[in-house]
């Protein structure tokens, strides 16, 4: 059975990688899951020379914000944007994960 997901990856910029989503079922959330995951792509992304990761997360989604925050990212603050998503527009806004953890 499937409760969730987690995408991390390269960006464009060399040692920065990418949280490009985390996602779990709600009925899932605030179990420890969400910890799990992310603790798994921090891992993944500094075994594999990454020094940095970024998430860009919707200014308003406050609980994926303060689960950031409570797991050592800082918010970007300057990198707040309006984007266009669904018709809709709406405030972005990057976290920062520095000093990962190197590889051996
Ligand atoms: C963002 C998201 C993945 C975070 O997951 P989460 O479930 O809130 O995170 P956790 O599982 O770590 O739980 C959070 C808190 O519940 C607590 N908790 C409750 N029951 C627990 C248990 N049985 N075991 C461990 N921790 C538990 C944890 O202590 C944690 O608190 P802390 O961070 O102060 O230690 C989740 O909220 C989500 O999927 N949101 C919707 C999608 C989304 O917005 N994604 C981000 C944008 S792409």
């Amino acid at each position: 059975m499937m409760i969730g997901f987690a995408d991390v990856g390269p960006t464009t910029k060399s040692g920065v990688a990418e949280l490009y989503a985390i996602y779990l079922d709600p009925e899932y959330i605030a179990k420890g899951a969400g910890k799990v995951l992310l603790e798994a792509c921090i891992d993944y992304a500094g075994r594999n020379g990454f020094k940095a990761m970024i998430a860009t997360v919707l200014t308003k989604n406050s609980l994926a914000r303060a689960f950031y925050e409570r797991r050592g990212a800082r918010a970007l603050t300057e990198t707040e944007t309006l984007i266009e998503t669904g018709g809709t527009k709406e405030k972005v806004i990057s976290y920062l994960w520095d000093n990962l953890q190197q590889a051996d």
